[in-house]
């Protein structure tokens, strides 16, 4: 359940697209003071709309708490400029496409309206805030606060300071996030992709790979990694189940039995890093046609379980 909301904050959020409107949702399910802004002036009145669907869906999901809520939706407004949706702002958080050039852009233009004490936090998926805020004022504030899909459900964020981020803005924005009922973790230093789009995408390549080469049909593997190492890791990380995995030796042990079993199937993974056009759409049929329903129902029973493996272990974790 999301914790009791800090009831001065002011959050605004530059760019109401798929990340954008999950911020929303958990920023206004919070009783947070919510402005939206974006260049699509339809779509961010069609965002207005879902993001009260997707806070009433957290509520419904036993995530977020009815009336705090409700007041939250009541303090989300559109702003007609980006001046009007950030100045009075505490925190901007930017979730615009993940083009470089547009992101620079954006954080220039921040700069230069936004408190000089507000923070500055980039959605990215994996460029270094560093470079999206080489030309923004006052840059010790900007920093990537990057949430997972859909961000108003699963609790983790990456926070990855740049060169010139300073350690206050960092343990500010951490201690928002908790209050949102966030699990923030901290990257030392900045690598493409982050920390968990490099984990994902190298165990999606081996899926894609199995899938293309034949061994397994989509539904197969995404039952493999869910209920394999998925499950074990929703409850233990690698190393953590690696450590008890050869009884009571622990790693030292496992790492003696299986190491070289390991690195062998290292050399066999795959190793490409673009997929040619007919492969992608060989990929695209074989995902629609394990997945033949309509997106929305199949979100629907996606956050549905999300948020039943969030309770189960949340109760798990206090019972410890
Ligand atoms: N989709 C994901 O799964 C995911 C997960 C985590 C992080 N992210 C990151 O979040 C960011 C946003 O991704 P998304 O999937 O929500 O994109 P999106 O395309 O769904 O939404 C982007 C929104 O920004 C708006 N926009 C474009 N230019 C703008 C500008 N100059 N000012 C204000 N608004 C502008 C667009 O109209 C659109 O509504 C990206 O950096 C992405 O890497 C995405």
């Amino acid at each position: 359940m999301t914790a009791p909301a800090a009831p001065t904050l002011k959050v605004a959020i530059v760019g109401v697209g798929t990340i954008g409107r999950g911020w929303a949702a958990l920023t206004a399910a919070s009783g947070w003071e919510t402005t939206l802004y974006d260049t699509d002036v339809p779509a961010a009145d069609r965002a207005v709309a879902e993001i009260g669907r997707r806070a009433r869906a957290l509520v419904a999901l036993g995530r977020a708490v009815g009336e705090t809520a409700e007041a939250g939706l009541r303090r989300v407004t559109l702003g007609r400029s980006l001046l009007q949706a950030c100045r009075d702002a505490d925190w901007v958080i930017e979730s615009v496409p993940e083009d470089l050039h547009l992101k620079q852009r954006t954080f220039e233009n921040l700069g230069q309206l936004v408190r000089a004490e507000a923070i500055v936090s980039s959605s990215s998926s994996g460029l270094p805030i560093t470079e999206t805020a080489a030309r923004c004022r006052n840059q010790q504030r900007c920093v990537v606060v990057h949430p997972l899909n859909p961000p108003e459900l699963i609790p983790l964020v990456e926070v990855v300071p740049g060169k010139f981020t300073s350690p206050a803005a960092v343990e500010r924005v951490r201690g928002w996030l908790r209050s949102l009922g966030r699990i923030p973790i901290l990257l030392k230093r900045e690598v493409p992709g982050n920390a968990v789009g490099r984990i994902a995408a190298a165990v999606w390549r081996e899926c894609i790979d199995l899938v293309l080469a034949g061994v397994m049909d989509v539904d197969d593997i995404d039952r493999a990694v869910s209920l394999g190492p998925g499950l074990g890791w929703a409850a233990a990380g690698p190393h953590l189940t690696y450590h008890l995995g050869a009884g009571d030796g622990g790693v030292n042990v496992f790492l003696q039995q299986l190491l070289q079993s390991f690195e062998v199937w290292w050399g066999s993974l795959a190793q490409w890093n673009r997929l040619e056009p007919e492969q992608v759409r060989a990929l695209t049929a074989q995902i629609e046609r394990a997945y033949g329903e309509k997106i929305d129902v199949l979100r629907e029973v996606r956050d549905r379980r999300l948020a039943a493996i969030l309770r189960a272990i949340e109760a798990a974790r206090k019972a410890r």
